[in-house]
């Protein structure tokens, strides 16, 4: 099975050249000009660049008392009509339930995948065979862990179990990540909004301010540095928590921010909406912002403070918003995106001006794959690499709309923006997933992504904590105890 992409410009997080691609049994095997022999793919006027890589996504999760609504199939099916080719979802633990076994579920509901994907391990209690199974998690290729700093009484841990959970990630070479909110905070806010009536969707964003953010991105910051660990915070919603990051990469500690599509383009005013069904399908954790909070987000992706873009993808149907009627605490939180985040992106970021093309694959693809270490495999147009790839139409033009989406809910967040730049070919390793619109997935082709720990940054930070290690002052005279 040979494939070539003729006349197009390969578009890499560092390089603009044009050249065809060989592709054989899956992986790109030559770079070059004038390659022939195989299927042809026609690249004329397109950008060849490494397929989109979601890190943030919740298929078929439980969460709320309800499942959302795209699974594995529907997701990854709408990943790839947008051009990502793969993604990481999140394996969620039930309480007391081993994470081994939690595992084997997403395995076994990650079989009807389109495209590839990989796992984030969640840490969503705390106990002797958690700590004990995070092993197990790391050498079966999970290395990241989250942990929920919000939902209280559900997924949040504490303090001192992150405390010890980071420094048990920290010793196995894994990273660690957060979902930075105030869990004490919010759960005190939302108690006194519904007391006071205000019931309604817009209680959520008032029940989750930029501080609450702020404040436990900082406190998990301080608290991944004294365990000696890597951390990634997902969905950086507002200036509150980049600036927490920004600082703290400038201070050299190893940090990584995640803005989500959803954050960088819809605005708080969505709440506001008369319309309930409008605002409730809006409602995720954190909630939108205001364009000052907008303005820092893109900012970072500018100037590198924040590294990627995901979509925290995890959609509910309107009548699964509906359980919260009378009650904004019950709405299921989660927005879906993956069709969407590059071509959104793409429209607001690079033809706007601010995102050149290789910024875009850099935020969308390669720093996801180097920080969660499947570079080159993955997020790469390099020989070798996988051959996971979208051949970008910058000229070609559409509009977002429910209608016509491949994922399984009935409205869409971005309804209705324009869009000018979206994919004529997306191949997973190799395969032509999607030609011009048409959709060719395959169910099952996708493969799980096992993913190594990261040495180099954990040896580099595990060797500062044994320098700066406390010692024992050796003194001479030591004055007796007692009276
Ligand atoms: O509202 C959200 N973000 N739902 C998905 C779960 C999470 O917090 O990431
Ligand atoms: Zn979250
Ligand atoms: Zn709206
Ligand atoms: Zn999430």
């Amino acid at each position: 099975m040979t494939t070539i992409i003729r006349n197009g410009t390969i578009v890499t997080a560092d390089l603009t050249t044009k050249a065809d691609v060989r592709i054989e049994n899956g992986v790109i095997t030559e770079i070059g000009q004038n390659l022939t022999g195989g299927t042809e793919l026609d690249a004329t006027g397109c950008y060849v660049m490494p397929g989109g890589i979601d890190p943030h996504t919740h298929l078929e999760m439980p969460f709320m008392g309800t499942y959302s609504a795209d699974d594995f199939e529907s997701g990854t099916r709408a990943a790839l009509a947008g051009g990502t080719t793969m993604v990481v979802d999140f394996v969620l633990p039930g309480q007391g339930q081993g994470l081994m076994d939690a595992a084997q579920m997403w395995h076994n509901k990650s079989g009807r995948a389109h495209c590839d994907y990989s796992y984030h391990m969640a840490i969503t209690w705390w106990g002797e065979k958690v700590w004990e199974d995070m092993e197990a998690s790391v050498k079966a290729g999970m290395t990241s862990f989250k942990h929920f700093m919000a939902y209280k009484g559900a997924l949040m841990v504490n303090d001192d179990e992150m405390f010890q959970s980071f420094r048990r990630v920290g010793d196995l070479g894994g990273i660690a990540m957060v979902h930075a909110e105030n869990g004490d905070v919010v759960a005190e806010l939302t108690a006194r909004l519904l007391a006071e009536g205000n019931t309604g969707p817009e209680g959520h964003a008032y029940s989750r301010p930029p501080q609450v953010e702020g404040e436990a991105a900082n406190r998990a910051i301080m608290i991944a540095d004294m365990a000696g660990v890597p951390l990634y915070v997902v969905h950086t919603s507002c200036e509150d928590s980049h600036e927490a990051i920004r600082r703290a990469r400038q201070q050299g500690k190893r940090v990584w921010g995640e803005p989500l599509i959803q954050h960088l383009v819809l605005d708080e005013s969505e709440y506001f909406h008369p319309d309930w069904d409008h605002a409730a399908r809006r409602v995720m954790s954190p909630p939108f912002r205001n364009k000052q909070h907008q303005d820092s987000l893109w900012a970072g992706l500018q100037s590198g403070s924040l590294s990627c873009v995901a979509t925290d993808h995890c959609a509910f149907t309107t009548d699964q918003k509906r359980y919260g009627v009378g009650d904004f605490s019950k709405i299921p939180n989660g927005t879906g995106g993956l069709q969407d985040r590059l071509p959104v992106l793409w429209a607001q970021g690079v033809n706007t001006g601010r995102l050149t093309p290789n910024e875009f694959v850099a935020v969308t693809s390669t720093n996801i794959a180097k920080i969660l270490n499947m570079y080159p495999k993955k997020g790469a147009v390099l020989v070798g690499a996988d051959a996971d790839l979208v051949v970008w139409d910058p000229e070609k033009t559409g509009v977002v709309s429910a209608a016509t989406q491949q994922s399984a809910i009935d409205y869409n967040v971005f309804e209705g923006q324009k869009l000018k730049g979206m994919p004529r070919y997306t191949l997973t390793r190799g395969r032509v997933a999607v030609e011009d619109g048409a959709m060719k997935p395959q169910e099952g082709w996708g493969q799980f992504t096992p993913r190594a720990p990261r040495p180099a940054v954990n040896r580099a930070l595990s060797q500062w904590k044994e320098l700066t290690a406390p010692r024992p002052v050796k003194r001479s005279g030591i004055p007796a105890t007692g009276v």
